[in-house]
């Protein structure tokens, strides 16, 4: 493996695996959420089903699942010292999850009181997570464009949820704030300044490793998380009074740098020695296809005021976003991470390397290639089905079926993982 991965400070295998079980739960409810609530639901971006589905999906899923990823990536990759890594992912995972729940059915039933019972948690359950991986990220000897660009990440988590309790309480309140301005910063920092900025900083380092490729140019990391940022920040000025016009025009390179990361993934995917299509790779192709799609899609709703003015514009961007890109990702990711994490602790019991299975032997090749075609499958109809509301039932009973498969196959994972350590402990004994 990677000659810089160092394993001494990895936590317990359980502090990634609870977070990366839970995640696909979230996937399943909000497939489950569309079944039930139908077309209608795809209507706009202000639907109370289309903000509790968007929930589901960046706090229940995708939060639980970099949350877990980071927790491992941080002291195995930049050689950060996380304090007590089980006892915080035993605290800070319940107060998540509940949460989240919280606010899901605040959005959803159109309850100002839970949205509000939702943010104290948030704020001490995200802003807990935000201190102690601060703390490693900053003492941490190592340096390098990762590091750099995580910090980012949880400087955009950090700033993410301080906005969206800011909103809940506008709205709970009706605090004079523009709130449609404000959610556009709050979503812009989310989905660009977190999630993509976490993206691109693992991607420099686990693409070339896992897939096979050359490095990300180096030019190319120094800029993105930079640039990224700068453009977040001029974006985000559409809060202040009369800079709404000009800072919108920073939509525009925005999503010029999101395609530029798209396209150089593919690019070193497409030029790699060694072709292998596993799992991973393809979920990866079908994560950069989508950014492609979403930054053209995006162009050219800014770029045509017509167009922009179809309220399913926005869902269409929101459906790419989500399921297309961030689910993609972190399914792809946790099909390399999860039997990675099982070989390495099972070859950390002291075993003899040959009764250590081998990675592929964790998850079966079939069952996630099955899966991810069902996902793809989903994203298909979950797009068709912004412009056709008849699909939106089929839609989402399938994206619950493609999530709740990923999560059986994490699941069958796990348990494999503890039948073959039971074995090389009661070998050991018998030694
Ligand atoms: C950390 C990841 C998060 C992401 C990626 C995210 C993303 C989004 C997105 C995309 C929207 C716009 C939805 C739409 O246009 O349909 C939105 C709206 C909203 N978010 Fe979040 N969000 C996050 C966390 C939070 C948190 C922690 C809270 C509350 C504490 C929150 C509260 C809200 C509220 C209240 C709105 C809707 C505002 C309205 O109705 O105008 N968000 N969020």
């Amino acid at each position: 493996m990677h000659s810089s991965l160092s394993f001494d400070q990895a936590p317990p295998i359980s502090v990634p695996y609870r977070f990366f079980l839970a995640a696909p739960l979230f996937g399943v409810m909000a497939g489950i959420l569309l079944a039930w609530s139908g077309g209608e639901s795809l209507a706009s971006r202000w639907t109370p089903e289309s903000l509790a589905l968007t929930h589901l999906l960046a706090l229940g899923f995708m939060l639980q699942a970099m949350c877990g990823a980071l927790l491992q990536f941080i002291p195995v990759a930049v050689g950060g010292n996380v304090w007590r890594p089980a006892l915080v992912a035993n605290t800070l995972q319940p107060l998540l999850l509940l949460a989240t729940l919280l606010l899901v059915a605040g959005l959803l039933f159109n309850r100002p009181g839970l949205s509000s019972a939702a943010v104290p948690l948030f704020l001490l359950g995200v802003g807990g997570f935000v201190v102690i991986v601060s703390l490693s990220l900053w003492q941490t000897p190592a340096t390098g464009m990762t590091l750099w660009t995580l910090r980012a990440a949880i400087g955009g988590l950090a700033l993410t949820v301080l906005l969206g309790a800011l909103l809940v309480e506008a709205l709970a309140q009706g605090l004079a704030v523009p709130v449609v301005e404000l959610t556009n910063v709050h979503l812009a920092w989310g989905l660009g300044g977190w999630a993509l900025m976490l993206l691109a900083g693992v991607s420099y380092y686990v693409v070339p490793m896992f897939q096979l490729t050359r490095p990300y140019l180096l030019r190319f990391t120094r800029w993105f998380g930079p640039l990224l940022l700068l453009l977040l920040l001029a974006w985000s000025a559409q809060v202040l009074p009369d800079a709404a016009p000009w800072s919108r025009l920073a939509a525009l390179p925005l999503l010029l740098l999101v395609s530029a990361y798209a396209g150089m993934t593919l690019w070193l995917q497409h030029t790699r020695r060694r072709k292998i299509h596993d799992a991973t790779s393809i979920y990866f192709r079908v994560t950069m296809l989508c950014m492609l799609v979403f930054s053209i899609s995006g162009a050219t709703i800014v770029l045509s005021p017509e167009i922009g003015a179809d309220p399913r514009g926005a869902v269409w961007l929101g459906v790419l976003a989500f399921a297309g890109i961030f689910v993609s990702a972190i399914s792809g990711m946790m099909y390399k991470i999860v039997p990675f994490l099982s070989w390495l602790h099972l070859q950390r019991l002291g075993a003899p390397l040959s009764a250590v299975p081998n990675m592929n032997r964790m998850i079966a090749a079939d069952a996630m290639t099955g899966q991810l075609r069902l996902h793809v499958l989903a994203v298909v109809l979950l797009l068709s089905a912004v412009w056709q509301p008849a699909l939106a039932r089929l839609a989402g009973l399938m994206f619950a079926a493609s999530c709740a498969w990923l999560g059986w196959n994490l699941l069958v994972a796990v348990r494999r993982y503890l039948a073959f350590r039971d074995q090389i402990r009661a070998a050991a004994s018998h030694r």
